[in-house]
């Protein structure tokens, strides 16, 4: 899972980074972390975390 999680994060930064090469300031955007695996979404939690299966209640926004 943690592998699985790291992979998304990386996702996450590169596209941050993309968006600054290009000049533009980065979207504001909600991001919801999983307290179970630590898997992070924009915009709103899942249903389900699609990595450990964990309930939307387990997912908390951050700033
Ligand atoms: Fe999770």
């Amino acid at each position: 899972m943690a592998n699985k999680v790291e992979q998304i994060h990386a996702n996450l930064f590169s596209k941050a980074i993309e968006t600054l090469k290009t000049g533009q300031k980065l979207a504001s955007v909600d991001y919801f972390v999983c307290g179970v695996c630590g898997n992070t979404v924009e915009d709103a939690a899942p249903e389900q975390c699609p990595v450990c299966g964990a309930p939307k209640t387990k997912f908390f926004k951050i700033a």
